[in-house]
């Protein structure tokens, strides 16, 4: 059986925890590394999927092709339907600049809370193709902060068919749902069916 490696770019711990997860769904068949040095580009667009696409295209210029190796770049943005789908490709700056209580604020008073958290993994393949693969979870935005679970938007954001945060579900239940599950299982099922070479 081979053994696939997935090298994330990407410093961030949870993300890299919760890849490893979604990914032992598929046995022993993904390694799931992390790459902080390589530098994400960051273009300016409105979709995840246009970001992604520039961040792995930049990479793919200065890494070769290894065998059995994805290289992924993922770029994830929360869209909240009442404020025209803010922050969509700005929720890093927005979550650093006026934070989760700011993103409340602005939908104080507001009765439609829905949003979705999307996912796009821009992918190197080992053949050296370029991929982007993609996964969303509809939801609506809290009226406050709860749980203490996750990272960044977790606290605020309701999958549909629950009534928790994602903050206040265990890991493995977030990873049943979240948009990072539903693009890293499509990414899974595309590279072992051969289709993703
Ligand atoms: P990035 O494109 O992965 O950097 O994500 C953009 C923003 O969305 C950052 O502020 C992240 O903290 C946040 N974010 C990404 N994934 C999640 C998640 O699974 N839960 C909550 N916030 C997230």
């Amino acid at each position: 059986m081979t053994r696939y490696r997935i090298v994330v770019v990407t410093g961030n711990v949870n993300k890299k925890r919760e890849i490893e997860l979604i990914l032992s769904d598929f046995g022993e068949s993904f390694e799931v590394l992390t790459e902080p040095s390589l530098r994400k580009l960051e273009i300016q667009a409105d979709q995840v999927e246009d970001i992604a696409r520039a961040a792995i295209e930049n990479i793919a210029r200065v890494v070769k092709p290894r065998s059995s190796t994805y290289i992924v770049v993922e770029d994830d943005g929360l869209y909240i339907e009442a404020l025209g789908g803010f922050p969509g490709p700005y929720s890093e700056y927005v979550y650093r600049t006026i934070g989760l209580r700011g993103v409340l604020k602005l939908l104080e008073d507001v009765d439609n809370r829905r949003a979705v958290f999307k996912s796009a993994l821009g992918v190197y393949t080992p053949s050296g193709k370029i991929e982007v693969v993609c996964g969303e979870v509809s939801g609506y935005i809290a009226r406050e902060l709860r749980g203490s679970g996750g990272f960044g938007y977790d606290p605020i954001f309701v999958p549909d068919g629950y009534d928790v945060t994602f903050a206040e579900m265990s890991l493995e239940e977030k990873c049943r749902v979240s948009h990072r599950a539903r693009a890293f299982r499509e990414l899974g099922k595309l590279i072992l069916s051969g289709s993703l070479a």
